[in-house]
């Protein structure tokens, strides 16, 4: 096979692959394919072969986090695949997403570190996007202290774009004030049952992309072969009536329909979760130009505006306590600086001493 001179390889699915420019400051451009491989929930004996089907099927970006606990194998499947395909892949052709997670023994001071053992796990010399995975501070260290931290990832080369993830319009306002290296992405709860209008219209004005997590709601969460949570929501995203409505009009899984609303109506990208190699190439398909070009699905879209109930199901709750708990939020209120009389009457799990609202 010929050498690739393609930015992202030389699989047809991937030259198809929509991708965006973030804004950056590392001297090149930094550009991200908008679908990408989510990696929360996949266990470490399947993480090798669903990052080998995933790259295989074009994937060329992947969600990783340490606290998903599989970032060794997912390293290992990295430099297996790339060795096997030196001829047409390297590691530029690749997008590598990563994030450091504040906590009381993890303090800013504490980013490059982690960010060091990141790269080792994955084997890897730097990073594309790193984000703040959650917006927790601490009376040692503020946001705007840890936002310094990640500027000096990316000077000391370790990193080439940095973002936060979870973070309220008024948590990154913050940011934004004081940020010297732009604010690439902030990766947050977004599908067609939580839309986050305001937040995202907000990242727009503000040069912030915008990536969806928990797209296709998060299935894998509430199933009792899953994590086994409980979910705050009656309906499920994937088999909601107008995702189905969508689908069917389009001659589209529904799968696929939420993904295109995401990627071709509101200009986002995204993580699917997928251990399923052909629920992989069907995510990923949805997020080509090709998708809506030949398809009557982009006039469909509109419907998936008016979905009802919207609904945070990535509540945080578990982030929230009294302040023995260690957790620095108390009320889901200040987490999320916004309404949340919503979640009221919702069944979900509230750990001992939660507290919805301060008055509680
Ligand atoms: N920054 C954060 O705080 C944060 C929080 C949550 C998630 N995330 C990221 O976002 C990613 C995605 O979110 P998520 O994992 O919560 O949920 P998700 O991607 O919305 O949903 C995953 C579930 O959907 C199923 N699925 C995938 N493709 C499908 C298809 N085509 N048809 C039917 N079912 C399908 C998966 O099952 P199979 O695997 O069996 O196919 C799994 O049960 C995470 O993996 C992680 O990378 C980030």
């Amino acid at each position: 096979m010929p050498a690739s001179n393609t930015r992202f390889g030389s699989s047809p699915s991937v030259a198809k692959c929509k991708s965006i420019t973030l804004t950056a400051k590392c001297g090149e451009p930094v550009i991200m394919p908008v679908v990408a491989l989510g990696l929360w929930k996949v266990p470490a004996d399947a993480a090798f072969s669903a990052v080998t089907s995933a790259l295989d099927g074009g994937y060329r970006h992947l969600d990783c986090a340490p606290v998903y606990r599989n970032q060794a194998i997912v390293g290992a499947a990295i430099t297996a695949y790339l060795t096997e395909h030196a001829e047409t892949l390297s590691r530029r052709d690749l997008f590598i997403t990563s994030k450091v997670f504040p906590s009381p023994t993890n303090m800013h001071d504490n980013f490059e570190n982690d960010v060091r053992n990141t790269l080792r796990e994955l084997d890897l010399k730097y990073l594309d996007l790193c984000l703040i995975h959650w917006p927790f501070e601490y009376e040692e260290s503020s946001l705007e202290d840890m936002w310094m931290a990640m500027e000096d990832l990316v000077k000391n080369g370790l990193v080439k774009a940095i973002g936060v993830s979870n973070f309220s319009s008024t948590k990154l306002k913050r940011i934004l004030e004081i940020a010297e290296i732009p604010v690439s992405v902030n990766q947050v709860e977004m599908h067609a049952m939580f839309r986050q209008e305001a937040l995202v219209n907000f990242c727009n004005n503000n040069g912030v992309h915008v990536t969806a997590y928990g797209p296709l709601g998060s299935g894998d969460q509430w199933a009792s072969d899953g994590l086994g949570r409980k979910c705050a929501a009656e309906e499920r995203l994937l088999s909601h009536p107008e995702t189905l409505r969508v689908a069917k009009s389009a001659g589209c899984t529904p799968a696929q329909a939420l993904i295109a609303w995401i990627v071709h109506h509101r200009m986002c990208s995204c993580a699917p979760k997928s251990v399923n190699p052909s629920r992989q190439a069907e995510n990923i398909a949805a997020g080509s130009r090709d998708f809506v070009n030949n398809n009557k699905i982009l006039g469909l879209l509109s419907t998936l505006d008016k979905v009802e109930p919207q609904v945070r199901l990535q509540h945080g709750a578990f982030h929230t306590g009294p302040p023995e708990s260690g957790k620095c939020f108390r009320t889901l209120e200040e987490l999320w600086d916004e309404d949340v009389s919503y979640m009221l009457d919702r069944d979900f799990e509230r750990p001992e001493g939660f507290m919805l609202r301060p008055s509680q």
